[in-house]
This record gives C-alpha cells, structure tokens and sequence, in this order.
C-alpha cells in the first residue's frame, strides 16, 4: 500500500504522502492482538508520540465517546417512555425503534471509527453500524484493514469515496446493491449496511471530521438530500473554534471592533453559527491539551 508522496497540500490529499500510515499500521499490526479494538486504539496512540497523525486523539476521542454513549443512553430513555406511554394514557413522544445508524466523514486510517464502532458493538441496541467515509484510497485501505483486525467489520463499513460522490450514488442508486466504490464487494452479501433509500431514513449519529472549510457545505448537502436532519440527528465535529480564535473575536467585541460572533470558514465558525440557529443545543467541548473543540449539536 502506498507510500507515494504528493506535491498537494496534506488537509486536500488527507495523508502526509511520506508513509507514515504505512508505518503506523504495521505498528498495529506488531504491538494488537487482533480482535482487541481498544489495543488497536492503543498502538493508533502510542505510534502518534512518535510521528503525529491525523487522527483525533485520546483525549478529543474520549469526548467523542462521551457524546456517543449520552446519545446512546437518550434514545434508551426515549424507548422507555415509549414502552410506558402505551401501557398509560400519556401523549407519545418520537419512539426510536431501529439500531442506531451512523456515519462518519473522514475516516483516515480508521481510529474514530474505531471508537465509535466499538461503543456501538458493545453498548447499542444489535444491528447499530457506522458508515465511514474516505476521499483517500489509500487511507480506506489501512482503515478497512484496521477495523477488520479490531474485529469490528460487522459494525463498520468504510467506503472509499468522497462524501460529496456517497450523497450523490445513494440518492441515485436502486435499492437493490450498495453502491460506491466498493460496489463489487457488497453485491452478493446480505449486508448489515442497507443502502440510504432502502429505508429513506435520516442518519441518527454524524461524525464530521474531514475538512473545516467544507463542513458547512457538505452539511447542507446531507441535510438536502435526507441524510441529516435537524430534528432527528445528533451532530458532532471536530476542529470547531480554537480557544484563542473565540478569545480574539470576544475581545474584539469587547472593543467594539466586531460586532457578532464570527463566520469565518477556516475555523468552521460558519458551520457553528448554522448549526447553533438550526439545532435545538449546540455545546462546544474542549481538552486540556487541545487547541480546538468538538461540537456536539443535538436535535
Ligand atoms: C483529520 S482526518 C480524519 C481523522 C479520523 N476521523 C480519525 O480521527 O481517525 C481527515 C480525513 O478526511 C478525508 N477527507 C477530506 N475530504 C473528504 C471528503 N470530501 N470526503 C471524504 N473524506 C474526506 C481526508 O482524506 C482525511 O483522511
């Protein structure tokens, strides 16, 4: 698998085109045992001391983790109250009746992914999958070859695609095949991961986390074509607002030199200003030692 440099930027071409990836697997593969994902999310952690990667870390992870587990505990206590309103006389609320279906924008070599599909494996109801997109061949590769080795290939799907072709070969696809990149593959199996129109359902967990100056646009793709919904899809994204960015714009402000909250595009101000109007919550999370945030924007 590739080692192939690139003369184009690494945020555009989404791996550092030196082989680091190539490396950090075979770390995985030396230091895991298979079928252990958190000793995979393990090695992931260890290999980035060494040579800094893409991927969200320990510490954003476990932010990420705690978000997917209180969606997790939410629709739980949706289906209670679901269970007793038909037994008394009280007005029904949304009754979440199917498992939990995911999809996550920019996979890299597989960590996120990891983490989410483990706590979906582990603690959602059966059938819970996560989709995970990825622009970069040969990040899908390495990030296919990690969730197998993790043991959680029944969990998670990572198609190679840009997120942009996925919106447009599932709104257009018959519902017979899952289509993409990895069509050959899925023909003949009696997939877990039913495509989008087979059941013409919004996705109930999203994972944005490819590249900041497009989270907006490719927000409202999804949400234009039914893959997102304001009112039914918890929303999280990574790289939201550094701290010194809100720090300036609030002194700004102060000074009377700006007057709103800032839109720009490069720290994803935008998307959080479109968000923050549309969803009923948005909060932004940050680490000790991180420099942005993560969003989290429930319906
Ligand atoms: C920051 S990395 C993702 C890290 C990963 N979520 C993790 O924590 O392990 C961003 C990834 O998004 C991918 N990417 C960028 N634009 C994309 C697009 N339009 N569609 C799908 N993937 C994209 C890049 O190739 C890169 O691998």
């Amino acid at each position: 698998m590739g080692k192939n440099a690139s003369a184009r930027h690494i945020s555009e071409v989404g791996n550092y085109g030196d082989g680091r990836e190539y490396y950090a697997s075979k770390y995985v593969m030396e230091h895991a045992p298979p079928n252990d994902s958190d000793a995979v999310l393990k090695a992931l952690e260890e290999f980035d001391v060494r040579w800094t990667m893409l991927h969200l870390g320990k510490e954003k992870g476990e932010l990420l983790d705690k978000a997917l587990k209180e969606f997790i505990l939410e629709r739980r206590r949706m289906k209670q109250q679901a269970v007793s309103c038909v037994t008394s006389s009280t007005t029904c609320g949304k009754k979440p009746n199917h498992p939990i279906r995911a999809l996550e924008i920019g996979t890299y070599i597989g960590y996120s992914a990891i983490r989410i599909g483990r706590i979906l494996a582990t603690e959602a109801d059966y059938g819970s999958t996560l989709v995970s997109v990825e622009q970069n061949y040969d990040n899908a590769e390495y990030a296919k070859t990690h969730v197998e080795y993790a043991g959680l290939n029944k969990t998670v799907k990572v198609l190679h695609s840009r997120v942009e072709k996925y919106v447009d070969d599932e709104t257009t696809s018959n519902n017979e095949v899952e289509v993409g990149i990895d069509e050959n593959e899925n023909k003949n199996e009696n997939s877990l991961f039913p495509l989008y129109n087979y059941n013409r359902r919004p996705y109930d967990f999203v994972f944005i986390d490819h590249r900041k100056p497009f989270y907006l646009r490719h927000l409202k793709l999804l949400e234009s074509r039914g893959f997102i919904d304001a009112t039914i899809t918890t929303v999280v994204a990574d790289n939201i607002a550094s701290l010194e960015h809100v720090k300036n714009r609030e002194e700004s402000i102060a000074r009377g030199k700006r007057k709103g909250p800032c839109k720009c595009v490069n720290n994803a101000c935008d998307y959080l200003d479109y968000v923050g109007r549309r969803w009923s919550s948005t909060e932004i999370f940050y680490g000790n030692g991180t420099k942005d945030g993560i969003s989290v924007s429930k319906p």
